[in-house]
């Protein structure tokens, strides 16, 4: 793997911004399918937050998931150099986690950042990409073929 500067902790006060604005995001899933409605937010390294939910399609393989709408739209605005994402669910008892494709996803901007799962209670796990995605590819890869 590349130098990467590791991911800096969040304040806790960054940390409730997040949890507050994935569970409103959450409120905008389109998710007639699975009524399993999930809310991410995502926070850029200079402090600019984008949200995102899950978007459902009658073609169900066209679903996205909350994470990538939101990293899709920082990307698209310019942004993707990312400190943390939060992510919503309505599970109760477990802690909401990327699928593997986001996991991906997350993976093309990095390793070092901070993947914060929670519960409508408020309470969260915090893990790194890299420990969400051990032994990944990625962009640099493609470089190491000569
Ligand atoms: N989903 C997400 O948006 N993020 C996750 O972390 C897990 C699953 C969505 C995809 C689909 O719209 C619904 O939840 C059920 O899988």
């Amino acid at each position: 793997m590349a130098q990467e500067r590791p991911a800096a902790g969040l304040e806790p006060q960054q940390v409730q911004r997040l949890l507050l604005t994935c569970q409103e995001a959450k409120k905008s899933a389109y998710c007639p399918y699975s009524h399993f409605p999930v809310g991410a937010a995502l926070l850029t390294r200079d402090g600019r937050i984008f949200s995102g939910c899950n978007v459902e399609n009658a073609c169900y393989t066209l679903g996205v998931c909350a994470e990538r709408t939101a990293i899709q739209k920082a990307i698209s605005e310019g942004y993707k150099d990312f400190r943390a994402i939060a992510i919503a669910s309505d599970l109760q008892d477990d802690f909401i986690s990327p699928c593997g494709a986001c996991r991906q996803v997350m993976r093309e901007f990095g390793c070092t950042w901070a993947v914060y799962m929670t519960k409508p209670d408020g309470t969260y796990m915090m893990k790194t990409v890299q420990e969400l995605l051990p032994v990944s590819f990625g962009p640099e890869d493609l470089q190491k073929t000569q």
